[in-house]
């Protein structure tokens, strides 16, 4: 028989117990700055040294940390259901944590872009990228990340994801984050749910929604044997 679809909606509460620190810190900055300097077009118009500096502080913490059994989790899943993550997150602690069907809807740490052409996609070898590292067409290279105020390319294959899923997980995401917050809606009445979080964020009450209090790491777990106890009725 084939294997029942598992979608995966993770968010920064999923890498916290690695080491990477959540968002919405009650300071209202991100890492002792102002969001709207370091994560908008308009912050890059005006200082794009600065953002280039701040992503390559984020690279270089994310070299430092490992995945956590959360992540593991989510790989782990792949041998009873046909797993995809979809994720907040642009480190690359699910790669590394061994899944392999990932998209990564507000884009990739790793990865540089193309400021004349989208399409232009790289892999980044180091933690660094700097005024001055240009792309083929010799424009200026930014990093592969969706900026507040930017569009979402993903949002459409992840919401076709949501609309085929058995089983939907959230887990680390404060939900507050549109149009990533809306996939949920997307699920089915008649597939599972479940919701992982520290502090668990406002969800319509819904058929077959569990939630799930605690951190990604004890919460994965539960998931993982509530759904292996399951699994022969699904
Ligand atoms: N285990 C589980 N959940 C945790 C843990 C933990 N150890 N630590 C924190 N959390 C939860 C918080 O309770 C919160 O609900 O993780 C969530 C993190 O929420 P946010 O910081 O808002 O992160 P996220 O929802 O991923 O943000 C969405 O917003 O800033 C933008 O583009 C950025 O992708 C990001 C998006």
């Amino acid at each position: 028989m084939a294997k029942k679809k598992l979608v995966i909606l993770s968010g920064a509460g999923i890498s916290a117990e690695s080491g990477i620190p959540t968002f919405r810190a009650s300071d209202g900055l991100w890492e002792g700055h102002d969001v709207m300097e370091v994560a908008t077009p308009q912050g890059w118009k005006n200082n794009p040294e600065l953002v280039l500096e701040f992503y390559n502080q984020r690279r270089k913490r994310a070299l430092e940390v490992v995945p956590n059994r959360a992540h593991e989790i989510c790989a782990e899943l792949e041998e009873y259901f046909d797993v995809q993550i979809i994720t907040q997150n642009v480190d690359n602690l699910h790669e590394r944590g061994g899944s392999t069907n990932i998209l990564h809807l507000h884009g990739e740490l790793f990865k540089s872009r193309s400021t004349a052409d989208p399409n232009l996609v790289y892999e980044m070898d180091g933690w660094e990228l700097n005024m001055g590292d240009l792309c083929e067409k010799g424009s200026q290279l930014r990093p592969h990340i969706v900026w507040f105020n930017e569009a979402v390319p993903l949002i459409v294959p992840a919401m076709e994801l949501s609309e085929k899923a058995d089983i939907f997980i959230v887990v680390g995401t404060s939900l507050q984050v549109y149009p990533a917050a809306d996939l949920i809606n997307y699920v089915p009445e008649t597939s599972l749910k479940f919701v992982v979080d520290l502090n668990l964020p406002a969800v319509p009450d819904r058929k077959n929604l569990f939630m799930i209090q605690g951190k990604a790491t004890t919460g994965m777990q539960k998931v993982l044997e509530t759904l292996l106890e399951r699994k022969a009725h699904l």
